[in-house]
């Protein structure tokens, strides 16, 4: 299993979004990562511009020789919760314990980069390994969102420690 390490965690780029993008080759699993108001088919633009927003910093998670593993934003939501969104591990290296890295280390940034009161996030109901990860890490769901068909989730802040 992979420990968790802040330090794996750096900003992402276009190229990292492009890269992150040939790993949901369909409509179906770029919605699922992405969220439904991204464009399909998509580009490494398109996407890059479609989950761009001033209050998301993008991060890419490699590992010490391993290249990009992962990719995932913080954003600031409602001026209170740190919101996770566009989580993803590249489909030949999970099941190793990099997305709850992936997610450990997002939500430490979260409380670096803002003021927050708790965690959020937005998961499809049909994404069960996503709800089984978010669960094991304290997130419960508090009802859906108001447009689409999500689940969203929150989680206490001491759910995570500063490193
Ligand atoms: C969800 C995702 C990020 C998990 O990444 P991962 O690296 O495989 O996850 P981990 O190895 O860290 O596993 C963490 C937990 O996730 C759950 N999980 C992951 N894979 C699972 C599987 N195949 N079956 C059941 N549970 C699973 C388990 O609770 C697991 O904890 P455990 O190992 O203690 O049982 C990955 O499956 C993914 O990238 N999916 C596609 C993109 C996506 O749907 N993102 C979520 C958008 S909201």
């Amino acid at each position: 299993m992979h420990s968790p390490d802040a330090s794996i965690l750096r900003h992402a780029t276009p190229a990292d979004a492009a890269i992150a993008l040939s790993w949901t080759p369909a409509a179906e699993s770029l919605r699922r990562w992405a969220g439904p108001g991204t464009r399909w088919p998509a580009t490494p633009e398109s996407l890059w511009a479609d989950i761009s927003s001033p209050d998301a910093t993008t991060f890419a998670l490699e590992p010490s020789g391993l290249g990009l593993v992962g990719f995932g934003q913080v954003r600031f939501r409602a001026q209170a919760y740190g919101h996770l969104a566009r989580i993803i591990v590249s489909p030949n290296h999970r099941g190793l314990g990099l997305g709850r890295s992936l997610c450990t280390a997002l939500m430490r940034e979260a409380v670096r980069l803002h003021p927050i009161k708790a965690f959020s996030l937005y998961v499809f109901p049909d994404n069960p390994h996503a709800i089984a990860l978010y669960r094991s890490l304290g997130f419960v769901e508090r009802g859906r969102h108001e447009k689409f068909d999500c689940l969203l989730m929150e989680a206490p802040l001491p759910a995570v420690t500063p490193s």
